[in-house]
């Protein structure tokens, strides 16, 4: 990374944001006093998932957003992290207008350095995944510019969705167009260089009244300064949005794990993985959790180790 044309320009630590807002009105009652990224995903809270993927990209100092009534839950869950080998702040959002909202409750945190956010009802699994997105944070980190992540799905209305020509540049990037031009969804995660900062801050509301991520995206395309990375179909990206997609990702979840006996969106595995604790860390962080079939889990990895 130090060499070539990223020589130039200075390397920028890669910071995180968490964004875990939102009503959850789609997931009522089960959302009625408690966030949706709390809830239960097969064995572990659904906001692990995404937290693991931050980690996974090497990311140590990650930012978690949610609202006034559940900031103090998030608190009380994840603390201020040094017993993963990271570190949480936390901001509220009081008011849910859009994702790009991230960025301006966001700013000291992230001071100048590069960004990632993942959305906290997002869930990535797959071989290779880990490393994939190391590279794009580090390639954003070293020579800016951001990098989002496409996934091929049945139904890109649903989501923002971008066109890609065949040597793989980025055509155009729409949010939720009734007649998408490819089948290529902008998943939950994005990494950006810090002038997502004030992009962030001059964006006009959409028709649906939010600040868009998906208008955080266009600027980039606009400045010449858009990559996508195409997460391969043996990958699964997964989304929560709904009661029978949240049943479908805890079933794929139970599956893996009870065919391997690995964890998916396992933090303090990952913490350990990485090298952010060491193995009698992860047997401390087990003795709590000692009754749980979780618990047990942390202990069989911290014995395996090498
Ligand atoms: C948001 C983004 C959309 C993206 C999706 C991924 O949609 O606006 O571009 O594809 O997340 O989960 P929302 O969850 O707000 O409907």
């Amino acid at each position: 990374m130090a060499g070539g044309r990223g020589a130039r320009l200075s390397f920028r630590t890669m910071k995180g944001i968490l964004l875990a807002g939102g009503s959850g009105t789609r997931l009522a009652p089960m959302t009625q006093v408690v966030s949706k990224q709390l809830l239960p995903l097969y064995d572990k809270p659904l906001v692990y998932y995404p937290l693991s993927t931050l980690m996974l990209a090497g990311i140590r100092e990650i930012l978690v957003i949610s609202t006034p009534r559940d900031l103090p839950l998030f608190q009380s869950l994840l603390g201020d992290g040094s017993r993963w080998g990271v570190r949480f702040e936390y901001i509220a959002q009081p008011n849910p207008e859009g994702l790009a909202q991230a960025f301006v409750l966001g700013r000291d945190f992230v001071g100048s350095d590069a960004v990632t956010l993942v959305l906290g009802d997002n869930l990535f699994f797959g071989a290779g995944f880990g490393g994939q997105l190391r590279d794009a944070a580090a390639r954003v980190s070293a020579e800016g510019g951001a990098t989002v992540f496409g996934y091929r799905v049945r139904d890109p209305e649903r989501y923002g969705v971008a066109e890609v020509s065949p040597d793989g540049r980025v055509l155009t990037i729409e949010e939720k167009p009734t007649r998408p031009k490819s089948s290529l969804a902008v998943t939950g995660l994005y990494c950006y260089d810090n002038r997502v900062l004030d992009i962030a801050r001059s964006l006009k509301k959409s028709p649906r009244g939010e600040y868009e991520i998906t208008d955080v995206n266009a600027e980039y395309l606009r400045q010449g300064a858009l990559r996508i990375e195409t997460l391969q179909r043996g990958m699964a990206w997964l989304d929560t949005g709904t009661v029978a997609a949240l049943q479908d990702a805890a079933r794929f979840v139970e599956a893996i794990e009870t065919r391997q006996g690995m964890k998916i969106g396992c933090p303090e595995e990952v913490a350990f993985r990485m090298g952010y604790i060491d193995g009698a860390q992860l047997e401390r962080l087990a003795a709590p959790l000692a009754s749980s079939e979780y618990g047990a889990y942390l202990r069989r990895i911290a014995a395996e180790a090498p």
